[in-house]
């Protein structure tokens, strides 16, 4: 019973003040409990900067894994309840992820209280907002972080986010961010790195064209427009999934959105937006990781509580790999159809396009097809350093501007890598699955920040792994 009343993100820092717990949020931590047990929780909250992942090659996935709520759509809809003085609860919540925990650490320090439960419910409540601040500290962990801009700004109508800088995988301004919160009307100033926003009587809706597609520059403008006054237009919006996930939690609390799903989303405001219970989608990245994971192992996976739908422009490339694939109502059945798997090439692209956090993945399966494939990226400038720990494993992967020219070999070797970044650090376990001998990598946190219970999960389908 202790376990069942637990907070799992209690031990989220808090900077400004204790959680401050309803009394309804209270009785619902006494809801019968399912989901991860007490020892799997802990496990996956136990800090491990400094572990390391021991996989021994060879084995073939067989059996179930169930997917986990979608970590790219579940930081947003967090981002969303500061919109509200209401709570919000969500369902199929990925609670243990560390990307997850270090959001719901700068909610509680906003003023947020937070509380998540074993059974993958999560409960926000903003009932005020105390500091519209989110420290380099934080944002620096989880790029995520800048998503409290746009929400803070509307209903608080003030906020300082510090700048999230470049990262491992590129470059990546957020100025589409701070031109559309502009084009609202927002004042803005950058100063000792942070991004310091004011409005003068609330945002004011405005028509905003991306010059490129933006995932969460679309989230942001999309939850500020929703308390702005008038009507907003994005323009060459993101499509993604995970974008009409939120905008399905934003209506459920009260806001007028019409289009997503579409490259034009069309925001009416409102006066204040309300509490709400919503589910969070499947991960369509771990989905596909563990598609492409059956598909290496020569196994056959059933993934559970998934979506086919959002994974259209991976089925078709899989398919002539030679890997047969099957909706069966919420569940995903993979396995391979041919001894060999055949080279293909892909291009990422902006959803519908293959996405640019399968591309990791998917290399590591043409590095073991017959024939070659090429591995175009379209998103992110520097997105293949996976490469290099590949090839100490055997890979033959020649780069030449934005493509890889992945020539299949016969078989993978064991090696000691480093996990550069989450995909990156997903397509070498994948890699580690099916090379010779074992394979050790280091830096595993990265895979700790998007993939829940990856020991738990890969280990009861018949993989050869543990943490040391
Ligand atoms: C989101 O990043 C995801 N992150 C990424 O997931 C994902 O790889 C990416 O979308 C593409 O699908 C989250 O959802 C938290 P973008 P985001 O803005 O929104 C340029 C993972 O592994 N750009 O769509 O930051 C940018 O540099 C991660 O889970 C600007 O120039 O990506 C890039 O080239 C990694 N100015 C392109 O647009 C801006 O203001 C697309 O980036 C914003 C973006």
């Amino acid at each position: 019973m202790q376990a069942e009343q637990e907070n799992i993100w209690a031990s989220a820092e808090s900077h400004s003040h204790a959680p401050n717990t309803s009394n309804q949020e209270q009785a619902s931590t006494q809801e019968n409990v399912v989901g991860l047990g007490k020892e799997e929780v802990k496990k996956a909250l136990k800090p491990s900067g400094l572990d390391k992942l021991r996989i021994e090659g060879g084995a073939v996935l067989k059996g179930e894994i169930p997917i986990s709520g979608a970590k790219n759509a579940a930081l947003k809809i967090m981002c969303a309840t500061l919109l509200t003085d209401q709570p919000v609860t969500l369902t199929n919540m990925p609670v243990t992820l560390n990307d997850i925990k270090t959001l719901a650490q700068l909610l509680k320090h906003i003023g947020v209280s937070v509380l998540a439960r074993h059974d993958k419910t999560a409960v926000l409540h903003a009932r005020t907002i105390e500091t519209p601040v989110a420290p380099y500290d934080l944002v620096r962990k989880m790029r995520g972080s800048i998503l409290v801009l746009g929400p803070l700004l509307a209903r608080h109508g003030f906020a300082e986010v510090s700048l999230p800088g470049g990262c491992a995988i590129g470059a990546r301004p957020v100025d589409f961010h701070i031109k559309g919160l502009e084009a609202m009307g927002a004042k803005i100033l950058i100063e000792d790195g942070y991004i310091k926003a004011t409005t003068e009587g609330g945002l004011k809706g405005a028509t905003y064209t991306f010059p490129k597609v933006s995932h969460t520059g679309t989230e942001n403008l999309m939850m500020a427009a929703t308390l702005a006054k008038g009507t907003t237009i994005l323009k060459n919006a993101a499509r993604e999934p995970e974008v009409t996930n939120l905008a399905d939690c934003l209506r459920q609390m009260g806001a007028n959105i019409t289009g997503d799903g579409t490259d034009t989303i069309t925001i009416e405001g409102v006066e204040s937006l309300h509490g709400a219970t919503h589910a969070v989608m499947p991960d369509r990245i771990e989905t596909a990781t563990w598609m492409i994971g059956a598909a290496l192992t020569n196994g056959s996976l059933r993934l559970k509580n998934a979506n086919l739908d959002h994974l259209t422009a991976l089925v078709a490339p899989l398919e002539k790999t030679g890997v047969q694939i099957e909706a069966d109502g919420n569940d995903i059945l993979v396995s391979r159809s041919g001894e060999k798997l055949i080279g293909t090439d892909i291009m990422t692209d902006p959803y519908p396009g293959f996405p640019t956090d399968i591309q990791a993945q998917f290399l590591t399966m043409l590095t073991l097809c017959e024939g070659a494939g090429m591995v175009t990226e379209t998103i992110f400038e520097n997105r293949f350093m996976h490469v290099p720990e590949l090839c100490r494993m055997g890979a033959d992967i020649t780069i030449q501007g934005n493509s890889a020219i992945v020539r299949g070999v016969e078989k993978l070797k064991g090696a000691e890598v480093m996990a550069t970044d989450l995909r990156a650090s997903a397509s070498l376990v994948l890699a580690a699955l099916v090379a010779e001998g074992t394979t050790t990598i280091n830096r595993i946190y990265h895979l700790d920040r998007g993939y829940e219970d990856i020991v738990g999960k890969l280990g009861n389908v018949g993989a050869k792994i543990e943490r040391v």
